[in-house]
């Protein structure tokens, strides 16, 4: 097969899923450039729904982001119900050197970069949150990262943003690193796939999900953060660390 032939190829449809058997005519595939307009269309509705600016900020060039997705250095998982986009996941496949790699933000051992995945944007239609979709959509995209040789998977999230990283460390992620990203407040969550990652749960610290200076320390002195306490009476979170064990041989 040429690689003519794979671009005029209709998009993948992933197999039936499970996971989303609850739902009446929901089915996944992979989009492509073609999908454009109604991925615009999606976006554009949850970020006008937004209950705080800082939870998802608009890539400065939309269009550019949604092509790195939909070739060889990424991938765009979309919902439908019938032929309407619900929701969608993005995985990106960063290289060395690149503009915005995670890897690179978080200090990651040079070795290791060309070893991430980028667990990238992720978004779902208001009326179908409360679905776990995102979770899926996770569970799909780490398991693309260690089909593509990479599994190093990282994720950027605002620390305001409760609900996604509340899902994130559900399926497994740590807070790695906090600190400032484009002017930006944000976390990146971690998780590796191949190695794993050792704690010590005896050493903890509580902090605020708002405190920024102890979030940034928290990283820097080698605890990653592991658990969420909810206030939900006064809309707080507060996170547990635990320091992360480093074990001589192994590369960060
Ligand atoms: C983030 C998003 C993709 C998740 O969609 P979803 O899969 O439907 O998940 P929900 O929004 O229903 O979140 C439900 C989970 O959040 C948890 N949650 C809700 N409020 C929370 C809070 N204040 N603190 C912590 N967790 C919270 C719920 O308990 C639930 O988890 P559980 O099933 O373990 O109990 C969706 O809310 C969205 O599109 N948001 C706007 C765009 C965005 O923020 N994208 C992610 C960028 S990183």
């Amino acid at each position: 097969m040429t690689p003519t032939d794979v671009h005029n190829m209709p998009p993948p449809l992933l197999p039936p899923a499970a996971a989303f058997s609850h739902l009446p005519r929901v089915a996944t595939r992979v989009l492509t450039m073609e999908d454009q307009p109604q991925w615009s269309a999606l976006r554009d509705e949850v970020l006008s729904d937004l209950p705080d600016p800082d939870v998802y900020v608009r890539e400065d060039d939309e269009s550019a982001f949604f092509e790195a997705h939909v070739g060889p250095r990424g991938q765009t998982i979309g919902v439908f119900q019938g032929e309407h986009l619900i929701a969608y996941s993005m995985i990106g496949f960063p290289q060395s050197g690149e503009a915005g790699h995670l890897g690179a933000v978080v200090g990651l051992a040079p070795e290791l970069l060309d070893k991430v995945a980028h667990i990238s944007s992720c978004m779902v239609l208001p009326q179908w949150r409360g679905n776990g979709l995102q979770r899926t959509l996770l569970a799909v995209r780490l398991a693309m990262s260690q089909a593509h040789g990479r599994p190093n998977c990282l994720a950027m999230v605002s620390l305001r943003n409760h609900r996604s990283r509340h899902n994130l460390m559900r399926l497994g992620m740590h807070i790695g690193w906090t600190g400032d990203i484009g002017g930006l407040q944000r976390h990146v969550l971690r998780i590796d796939l191949q190695s794993g990652t050792h704690f010590d749960m005896g050493d903890e610290r509580l902090i605020d999900s708002a405190d920024f200076a102890a979030l940034c320390a928290a990283g820097r002195d080698g605890y990653v953060g592991v658990g969420e306490l909810r206030d939900a009476d006064a809309g707080r979170v507060t996170l547990r660390f635990v320091r992360a064990l480093r074990h001589g041989a192994l590369p960060r």
